[in-house]
């Protein structure tokens, strides 16, 4: 998810209509906290605002994104925004912090694109501190399961720049398959940039996982 779906232009509220599929489980009511060998994954909270401005509107993070909040305060608007789409059942965001450390170093977002969670989105930013650490791939395992066992999802996809060779390589590492070229997809710095889409079924997921994966532990 080369774009962070919020935006102050949409929080208006989402009209379902009777006949459409709502998700309906325990993680709207809050996120589980999940614990990998070296992460734990919680609920963001108004408190990391000041983090994750300082580790996620860096260049280098920020390069092939859209551009997170721009202040603080954007960051806590953001994180009030996540909590209402996760209460709504369209959208989880987690916090990513270092075992032993409550920082959130940076986030992992996964958001249904249909009524019903069946096709989501997922997207990910780490401060560039934790880069090449074994915290993306840790993290990002916990989020695939959450995804497929937990919310339900049947098809997942993401979105890279062609030019972000570090988010291209990450998906590839988690078993994503790269599915087609989208031609001037997206906007960045008043430039049209083409993208890849990838995409991860949940039958992917779940031939690929490894023992050390599967023994990941819920902590709530
Ligand atoms: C995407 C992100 C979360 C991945 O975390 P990370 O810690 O960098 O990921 P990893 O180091 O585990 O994996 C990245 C892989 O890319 C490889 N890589 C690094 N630079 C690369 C390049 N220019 N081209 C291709 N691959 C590259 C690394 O060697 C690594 O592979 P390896 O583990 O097999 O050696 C992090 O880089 C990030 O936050 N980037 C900015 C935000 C972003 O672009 N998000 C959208 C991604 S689609």
């Amino acid at each position: 998810m080369e774009k962070m779906p919020y935006r102050d232009e949409l929080q208006q509220a989402v009209v379902l209509s009777t006949t459409e599929t709502v998700v309906t489980s325990d993680w709207q009511q809050g996120l589980p906290t999940l614990r990998g060998s070296q992460v734990l994954l919680r609920e963001l909270r108004a408190s990391d605002a000041a983090s994750l401005f300082a580790l996620l509107t860096t260049e280098e993070v920020s390069r092939f994104i859209s551009p997170p909040p721009s202040t603080v305060e954007g960051f806590e608007r953001f994180i009030a925004w996540t909590s209402r789409q996760r209460a709504a059942g369209t959208y989880a965001c987690f916090a990513v912090t270092v075992a032993g450390f409550d920082t959130a170093i940076g986030i992992f977002q996964v958001r249904s694109t249909e009524p019903g969670f069946a096709t989501a989105e997922w997207g990910f930013a780490i401060g560039s501190d934790f880069w090449g650490t074994g915290v993306f791939q840790d993290g990002a395992a916990l989020v695939l399961d959450f995804a497929f066992d937990t919310i339900g999802v049947h098809r997942l996809e993401a979105r890279a720049a062609v030019r972000n060779g570090r988010g291209n390589s990450a998906l590839q590492k988690m078993g994503a398959v790269q599915e087609c070229r989208l031609r001037n997809s997206f906007l960045k710095n008043g430039e049209y940039i083409d993208q890849v889409l990838y995409a991860l079924l949940d039958t992917d997921w779940r031939g690929s996982r490894s023992p050390i994966t599967a023994s990941s532990a819920r902590v709530h």
